[in-house]
């Protein structure tokens, strides 16, 4: 039985005193049963790491630079992440996409360069509300996905895990609906099993307004594995609720 991963995606946000007091609010009541991690802003790896070594919560970035070391200045490359005891990074969230410019082909090479660095990317794909609106939703989602079949052998893309997180859906409030994200996933399902030989091994999550009073519906799912969480997992007991409910 596959357990369900949750994962908070701290984002820009957050200084030692509010970490530290935010991670002493959860750490101790986190349930059983539910693998968890969380994503600090790079400058906070060092503190976050501290506190979560010894508990089950695993230790998470946002981003990796698709080089290993050398002159790309303002990239952390994941031997880095490694060295701090990073074992999961998100790669190619739609804010990065967006404001960074990262392309289909970019995402890809980063989540090819944190394999190779020992760690699990989880890779963010999703539409916008105007491809949504105008119906190309499953064009957006193919491209995306086929990317990472053209620069991930079945072996490596076999180990990733997937997020969908339909960029109309972040940080407003407004989840997408049980029925439109399970559509997705089955979509992205049919996918995985036309490049893997075990495609229900793969995890993938929601993300997008996930709250304690949407977190149930969401993972009852059939092929949702979890969440990435935003917003609720910058308060304890939001958080806690939703890992409750993936156990
Ligand atoms: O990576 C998760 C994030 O994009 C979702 O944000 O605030 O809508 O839960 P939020």
């Amino acid at each position: 039985m596959k357990r369900k991963l949750v994962v908070g995606n701290w984002k820009m946000n957050g200084d030692r005193a509010r970490n530290s007091a935010l991670l002493d609010q959860f750490l101790g009541a986190m349930p059983a049963g539910v693998d968890v991690a969380v994503c600090p802003p790079f400058a906070y790896l060092s503190q976050v790491g501290e506190i979560l070594s010894g508990s089950a919560v695993v230790l998470g970035a946002q981003d990796v630079s698709e080089f290993h070391d050398g002159a790309y200045t303002g990239d952390v490359s994941v031997t880095m992440l490694a060295d701090w005891g990073v074992r999961l990074v998100i790669v190619g969230h739609s804010e990065r996409r967006a404001l960074h410019g990262e392309s289909d082909t970019v995402v890809a090479r980063k989540a090819a360069a944190a394999l190779d660095g020992g760690i699990v990317p989880i890779v963010c794909i999703g539409e916008t509300l105007a491809e949504r609106e105008s119906g190309v939703t499953e064009q957006v989602l193919l491209r995306q996905l086929d990317a990472l079949a053209a620069n991930l052998s079945p072996e490596l893309l076999q180990r990733i895990v997937l997020a969908y997180e339909p960029v109309w859906a972040i940080g407003t409030g407004r989840a997408a609906t049980v029925e439109q994200v399970q559509a997705v996933l089955g979509f992205v399902r049919r996918w995985l099993a036309r490049h893997l030989s075990a495609p229900e091994r793969i995890r993938i999550l929601y993300g997008g307004s996930v709250k304690p009073e949407t977190a149930n519906g969401l993972f009852g799912l059939p092929d949702a594995d979890g969440g990435l969480i935003g917003g609720a997992s910058l308060d304890a007991q939001s958080f806690l609720e939703i890992c409750r409910a993936a156990t």
